[in-house]
């Protein structure tokens, strides 16, 4: 089931790819020759991140397996986040079976690129003086235990460290998929080794990390969908 369904996934981006840089102009000619093995060094950006839009780039889209949420914002993420996720997807470290499989056909060029691309597709930087939603007082009490603002920053969207993700405003169902899988082990499909969040998601019941999920996924963000047509 999980091979078929992983073979599904790559049939579906195959020909999501192929559709999408048929209708990408073509680059000029590279004027050395291609370096890396796995894409074209001429290929332009946007045919690197035609095979991301088939997911990322539409609103309200869902993965469905191995659980079915809302595929993450990540127009606006920090760049080298993205780099360190997708070399997690790539090194095994996250198990995600669909970006595993993305990851690995791509070069560590591709990468940088596609990041710094996406990086710059955010809505704008927020209002510092915005004042936050207050949580409730449980929430807050969550929020205060593991001190997530200090690593994330104070709109959840400033983290201290441009290798950490922004958070607020990401999609709630895809933030509490994110949290538990920090929890999980030994499961093929499913989980993220990472010291730091691994040490984290543990302090927490489910139940209290869906409240988290919910209250930052409710707060005003910097991340946001790259619709589709922009392309065409
Ligand atoms: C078939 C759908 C699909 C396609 C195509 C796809 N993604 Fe993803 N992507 C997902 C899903 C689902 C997740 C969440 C995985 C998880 O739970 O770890 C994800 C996660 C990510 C993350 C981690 C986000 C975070 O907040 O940690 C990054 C970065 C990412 N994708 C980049 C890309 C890039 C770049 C491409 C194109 C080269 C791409 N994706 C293509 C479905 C897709
Ligand atoms: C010591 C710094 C630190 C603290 C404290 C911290 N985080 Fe994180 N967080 C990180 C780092 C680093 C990552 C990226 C991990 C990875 O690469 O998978 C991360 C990832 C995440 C993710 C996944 C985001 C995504 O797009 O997939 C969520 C959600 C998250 N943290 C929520 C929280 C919450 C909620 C708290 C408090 C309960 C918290 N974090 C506390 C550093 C921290």
């Amino acid at each position: 089931m999980t091979k078929l369904l992983t073979s599904l996934f790559a049939v579906l981006v195959a020909s999501a790819t192929g559709f999408a840089s048929a209708q990408t102009p073509a680059a000029p000619a590279p004027t050395q020759p291609a370096a890396a093995p796995t894409a074209p060094a001429s290929a332009s950006v946007e045919a690197k991140v035609a095979m991301c839009i088939g997911c990322h780039g539409i609103p309200g889209y869902q993965a469905s397996f191995p659980e079915v949420h809302r595929v993450p914002l990540i127009s606006g993420q920090n760049a080298k986040y993205i780099v360190a996720a997708l070399n997690a997807y790539k090194s095994g470290d996250r198990k995600h079976p669909t970006m595993r499989s993305i990851a690995a056909g791509m070069s560590e060029q591709d990468i940088a690129a596609v990041a710094s691309w996406y990086e710059k597709q955010g809505t704008g930087a927020l209002e510092p003086a915005a004042p936050l939603p207050q949580p409730n007082a449980r929430v807050a009490a969550l929020l205060q235990k593991a001190a997530c603002a200090s690593c994330h920053g104070t709109t959840y969207s400033n983290p201290v460290d441009a290798s950490y993700p922004k958070i607020a405003g990401q999609h709630k169902d895809y933030l509490y998929v994110a949290l538990r899988s920090y929890k999980v082990d030994n499961n093929p499909v499913v989980g993220r080794n990472n010291a730091v969040m691994g040490a984290i998601a543990r302090q927490f019941t489910n139940a209290e990390l869906k409240e988290l999920a919910d209250y930052i996924g409710e707060l005003e963000g910097e991340m946001q969908v790259q619709p589709q047509s922009r392309f065409r």
